[in-house]
This record gives structure tokens, sequence and C-alpha cells, in this order.
């Protein structure tokens, strides 16, 4: 089932924390998926807004994509980027933020990430953003529906697009680890926010064209607890 809300942003960011906090209070082992990029934020302010509504002494926060080939520590890394927005503000201690360990080679990290993930009894709640190509986290478009956590090389168009948080495009890495379409689709609740024109088309597509992965997004289609959050412009080609 796919709800969809469209409203101002702080009205998404009060729904999609609202879903967010009632994801987390029915689970013994509250995990929560966090995206990066702009999208989120308004999500994000509420939460910490109601951070007394959250189950901090057990949260656990999963990464849905992390750059490869910045060196750590990086300000543009996500890891660097959900501690600065969420795990510091929340007071969690950072191990309870998981990243996949970039530090190791790609097929090991994304094999640990996945064990990680299971091994925390799966994300209750994916807070997801979608790229103008229709990525989903860093599956790019082609990517298959039944992908799991896999090093990904990033769409031209997605390094463009990321290059507006780096001082210089050229710093934009070339690849990322990624949680696969498989895996985001296991969460149990999943809360996409879009937001600008530059949104319209690619959500139209994702939630109501054919189901493929040439629109990675579509892929939520399929699943069974969707939250969608618009604003006036990115709603304005839905049906
Ligand atoms: C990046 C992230 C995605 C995010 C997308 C859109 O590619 N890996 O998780 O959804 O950008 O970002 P924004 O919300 O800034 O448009």
């Amino acid at each position: 089932m796919t709800r969809l809300v469209v409203g101002g942003l702080d009205h998404l960011g009060v729904v999609g924390a609202e879903a967010v906090i009632e994801s987390l209070a029915a689970s013994t082992q509250p995990v929560l998926g966090v995206a990066t990029g702009s999208s989120p934020q308004p999500i994000y302010a509420e939460l910490l807004r109601r951070r007394d509504e959250l189950p901090l002494s057990s949260l656990l926060l999963f990464a849905l994509d992390e750059y490869l080939g910045l060196e750590p520590g990086h300000p543009r890394s996500y890891r660097t980027e959900l501690e600065d927005l969420l795990a510091h503000p929340l007071g969690l201690n950072t191990e309870r933020l998981r990243t996949p360990d970039v530090g190791l080679p790609p097929e090991q990290a994304s094999a640990e990430y996945e064990a990680q993930i299971a091994a925390a009894g799966g994300i209750d709640v994916q807070i997801l953003g979608i790229g103008t190509n229709g990525h989903l986290a860093f599956n790019e478009p082609g990517s298959p529906l039944d992908s799991r956590t896999r090093a990904v090389r990033l769409d031209e168009r997605t390094r463009i697009d990321n290059a507006r948080f780096f001082d210089d495009p050229g710093q934009v890495p070339e690849w990322c680890i990624t949680q696969g379409l498989a895996t985001i689709m296991e969460a149990g609740r999943l809360v996409l926010i879009a937001t600008g024109a530059a949104k319209a088309g690619i959500l139209a597509a994702a939630l109501h064209g054919p189901v493929g992965s040439e629109v990675p997004a579509s892929v939520l289609q399929h699943h069974t607890d969707v939250l969608v959050l618009a604003d006036e412009a990115a709603a304005a080609e839905l049906p």
C-alpha cells in the first residue's frame, strides 16, 4: 500500500517523522535506515525536535550508501554527514551509526553490511530520497530489482547532481557501496520524500510507470507499506 501526502516542507517533515516514530516504537530492536542528500532534511529536523519520542537507548541507524575512495573522516563522506546530521545531535554513540566498511575490499564490505543488517533484525523503517535519474540509494538505472548491497559505479548524471556538495566536481567519487534494491525492499516501511520540480517526472515514473530496472525507484510499487511525501512541485505530474 502506498500513501501519498502532498504539502509544504514543514508538514512533510512532521508526517515523515511521525511515521518513523510509529515504526520504531513498534520494534523490540529499533533500526532506522537513513538517507543523505537534501530531501530528507525536513524529516531529520522534526526527528531532532521530537527526540524524546525516539527509542535512543537502543536505536541503530543504517546508512543507505557510502562513497568509495574518500579518506576516512572526509567531510563529504556519508558517514561524516550522518554523524553530523543525526548521531551527534541525537547524542548517539557513533558506533550506533552503521555504514559499509569502505576500508575493506568492496565485496567483503558489502557482504558484511548485509550481515549487520540481518543481525540487527532488519530495518524497521527506511528514509529514502530519489535521484533525478530514478536511482534509489545509489542503485543506478539498470540495477537488478533483486540486487543486494554491492559496489556500484555512479552515473555521470548522479556525479553532476552530487557535485554541489563538493568543492570541486572532480572530487565526486566514481564508485560507491549501496544497499541493493532487494535489501531496501526488506525494510518494514519505506518513507520516500521528493521535493522540487526536478523530481516531478521521475516521481511519476517511479510510482505509476512500468516496474523495471530502467527506473530503479519503481520497485517501490511492490512494497506493502510506502509513505510518499512530496511538495506541490514534485507532485505536479502525479495523477
Ligand atoms: C544521492 C543519494 C540518494 C539520494 C539522492 C537524491 O544520490 N545517494 O540516497 O536520494 O542523492 O538526493 P537529493 O535528495 O539531494 O535530491
